[in-house]
């Protein structure tokens, strides 16, 4: 059963989806069997399932507003790994290929149907992952980037799921001679030393297991030192992030072994807060298919003028990370409910500065409504008491807030 909640009730009827026409308002439709996406058109067609809702949150880009949570989470992030590429404005409707088929997914897998993903035709649909991006990244030859982007998915109603959120990717390829090894290691070194001296309390698993491997064409070696060095840069990052605790309480974080179709070996990193483990991001060694298609996508657009090309993409071993920022800035900011970031109203957005992690300061969820009211007292004097019983009986609990701002 469903029951829906909301300041004036609403009737949910099951009902079979409505035609295409009435589902998408005539706003973003051009003509008849197009929808127009970021000033882009599109044709329509029957696995088309984005809707008006979905298509006003498009422009937004949260993730790109300074004295926005999302916006200073990012920004924090991008000064940890100060010499990676940024990247965050990159267009959200990409191809299923793009989303799935050139990262592994298999045919069958779960988040391709129509009710788990914004389809806006059988070619076109808006990614549910910044995963979506990581060939075409490779592709341009950078070794270390971040992309920040939102993304969408199709997903129940409540303050931890919204339709519409941001994650963060972030990747590093390394090349494989001898020189280039050493610097792995010597950065592992330096990452090592730094977390040693650190109030952190790490759990951690093998980088490699029999249901977690290491991918057949890699050296083992290697991609042992490629997943340390994964671990080392997130568990650095966590630090960054959520550490400053008293000496007694240190930063708790745990390594589990995880699955994704594009990395391998996987992990999902948690970390201990207000006594339960909470999921903060997914990890692995990037597949070599990922780096191979790059390299395919880079032969394809003949990018041999571009600056990184001689990186030679597939010969690289890399991992790469995805996190969800609005689950991270929940608890940074201790904002209680994922829909706030949406807000536009001054008592959300005048809370915050850019470069500051402060406390969010909640308010009420009606809107400010201000009534004058003037009223002759009794000469013995009316107690404000008497005032707030009598908004008590004709208000409810409704009355949130009475306050006495002048007294004549
Ligand atoms: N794209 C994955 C997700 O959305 C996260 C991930 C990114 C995992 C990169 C591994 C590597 O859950």
């Amino acid at each position: 059963m469903l029951s829906v909640t909301t300041s004036a009730r609403l009737l949910l009827r099951r009902h079979r989806p409505l035609p295409l026409p009435a589902r998408i308002r005539n706003a973003s439709r051009t003509s008849p069997g197009d929808i127009s996406i970021l000033g882009q058109k599109y044709e329509i067609d029957g696995t088309t399932n984005i809707t008006q809702s979905i298509i006003t949150k498009l422009p937004l880009r949260l993730h790109n507003r300074p004295a926005h949570p999302l916006g200073i989470l990012r920004s924090k992030i991008e000064s940890h790994f100060h010499d990676f590429a940024h990247l965050s404005s990159v267009h959200p409707v990409v191809t299923p290929a793009q989303n799935f088929d050139l990262l592994g997914f298999p045919a069958d897998h779960p988040g391709r149907s129509a009710t788990d993903s914004y389809y806006v035709n059988k070619d076109c649909m808006l990614r549910t992952h910044t995963s979506a991006h990581e060939v075409e990244t490779f592709a341009t030859g950078q070794p270390k980037w971040l992309l920040t982007a939102d993304v969408y998915r199709r997903d129940e109603i409540d303050s931890s799921h919204y339709p519409v959120f941001h994650q963060m990717e972030g990747a590093r390829v390394f090349k494989t001679d001898q020189a280039a090894i050493e610097e792995v290691k010597a950065d592992n070194e330096r990452l090592s030393q730094y977390l040693d001296q650190s109030n952190i309390v790490i759990e951690d698993i093998p980088h490699v297991s029999p249901t977690n491997p290491v991918q057949p064409t890699h050296d083992p070696a290697h991609s042992e030192l490629v997943a340390l060095n994964l671990k080392l840069s997130i568990n650095s990052l966590l630090l960054k992030l959520f550490g400053g605790g008293a000496r007694d309480a240190p930063l708790q974080v745990r390594w589990i072994e995880a699955y994704f179709p594009f990395t391998s070996p996987s992990f999902e990193v948690e970390i201990l807060y207000q006594g339960k483990w909470l999921e903060i991001l997914g990890c692995g060694v990037i597949q070599q298919l990922t780096l191979d298609n790059a390299g395919g996508y880079q032969c394809h657009l003949l990018l041999s003028a571009r600056p990184h090309d001689s990186l030679g993409i597939p010969d690289n071993i890399g991992w790469a990370f995805g996190l969800g920022l609005e689950r991270i800035a929940m608890i940074l900011f201790g904002i209680p409910d994922i829909r706030l970031f949406w807000s536009t109203d001054p008592r959300f957005l005048s809370q915050f500065s850019e470069n500051q992690i402060t406390t969010f300061k909640p308010y009420s969820k009606y809107p400010a409504c201000f009534k004058d009211v003037s009223f002759w007292i009794p000469e013995a004097g009316l107690h404000e008491n008497d005032f707030c019983d009598l908004v008590r009986d004709v208000a409810g609990d409704l009355a949130e807030d009475v306050k006495m701002v002048g007294c004549r």
